[in-house]
């Protein structure tokens, strides 16, 4: 059975991590993802009051006993009592990312609660490992959402040489075996996958934003700053992108920066009706390269099943062909 040191930290069997994606990534999808064998993600909104996300702990606790977490997009302001109320709880688990991890990592020292950091620059990933972090996730650039300017390839390979004993995640482009199997030959040891998990039943998003990952092709996203300079977004834009797929907006307005802002509350108008409607030309759709892997949307527990089910099938067969064992 295939099986990491990741699965030995955190006492799961399967080495994947549902990415923690703000708001739509919640008990339903964490739940599922935990009771499936692998490691289910709360992704906590942006709200400074953390009653929802309370709500959310104790629903996944209702409903199974397996280890799970909560991730934040840490570079957003007011998420102190949410963060507290998460180390309160003892999750297994909180995520950081978008931020020097170095003082939240220090924070849930002696809490019982494992941190991860998920980084976007060498600068952060070395950061979290001088702080300690039990688990670093690398993400690359193929990552759906908010994500670095670095290839996932080169980049976790990258964070596994410098990472010593802590292990490594790799996180942007992975949705099927073969691609985590790919990540485990780089020295990662599991892999956090969110668009995958967009086109699941239990993803808390709209039922439109599924549909566009399905009918998205390798090459229909673009990684973008125009929906976070409309939106104030609580982004480091040097270094942090996001990537949705391509649309109206997105063909109008990327590389025109500049003009675009002269019109910023007219377009941040047109995004928020086009989100209420399920707009998708002028709505944004975060999903990653991988959305090409993705052709239904399925119960979290059946996409787990094929992931690990293919990978076991790679890792035992491709090396015998390739080395004519
Ligand atoms: C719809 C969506 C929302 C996301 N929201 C968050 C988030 O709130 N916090 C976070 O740390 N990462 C977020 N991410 C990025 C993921 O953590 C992860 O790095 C990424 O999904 C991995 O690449 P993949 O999409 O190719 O699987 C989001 C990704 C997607 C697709």
């Amino acid at each position: 059975m295939l099986t990491t040191r990741l699965c030995t930290l955190l006492g799961i069997d399967f080495p994947i991590i549902n990415a923690p994606m703000t708001g739509t990534a919640s008990a339903e999808l964490a739940t599922a993802v935990s009771k499936s064998g692998a490691f289910g993600m709360i992704g906590s909104n942006l709200d400074p009051d953390p009653s929802w996300l309370k709500e959310q702990i104790q629903a996944v606790r209702e409903k199974t006993s397996s280890p799970f977490g909560v991730g934040f997009i840490s570079s957003a302001p007011g998420l102190e009592k949410s963060i507290q109320s998460a180390l309160d709880a003892k999750v297994t688990a909180i995520s950081h990312s978008f931020v020097d991890p170095t003082d939240l990592i220090n924070q849930a020292k002696g809490s019982g609660v494992k941190v991860f950091a998920q980084v976007q620059t060498l600068a952060n990933a070395k950061k979290a490992v001088n702080a300690g972090a039990d688990v670093i996730i690398a993400q690359g650039n193929e990552a759906g959402g908010h994500t670095s300017y670095l290839g996932t390839l080169s980049f976790v390979r990258a964070v596994v040489k410098i990472a010593g004993d802590i292990p490594v995640v790799a996180a942007g482009g992975i949705a099927d075996g073969p691609g985590l199997a790919a990540a485990l030959m780089l020295g990662a040891e599991g892999a956090w996958m969110g668009t995958r998990f967009v086109a699941s039943l239990e993803w808390a998003g709209p039922e439109w934003a599924k549909g566009q990952v399905i009918l998205a092709d390798a090459d229909d996203t673009v990684l973008t700053k125009v929906y976070d300079l409309v939106s104030d977004a609580p982004f480091d834009m040097e270094v942090i992108g996001d990537r949705v797929i391509s649309n109206t907006f997105t063909d109008r307005w990327h590389g025109q920066e500049a003009e675009m802002m002269a019109h910023q509350s007219e377009l941040s108008e047109d995004i928020a009706t086009a989100t209420a409607a399920g707009d998708a030309t002028t709505a944004p759709v975060r999903a990653g390269g991988a959305s090409g892997l993705i052709r239904s949307i399925e119960p979290a527990s059946y996409i787990l099943r094929e992931i690990i089910s293919q990978a076991e099938d790679v890792l035992r067969n491709r090396p015998q062909k390739l080395l004519g064992g």
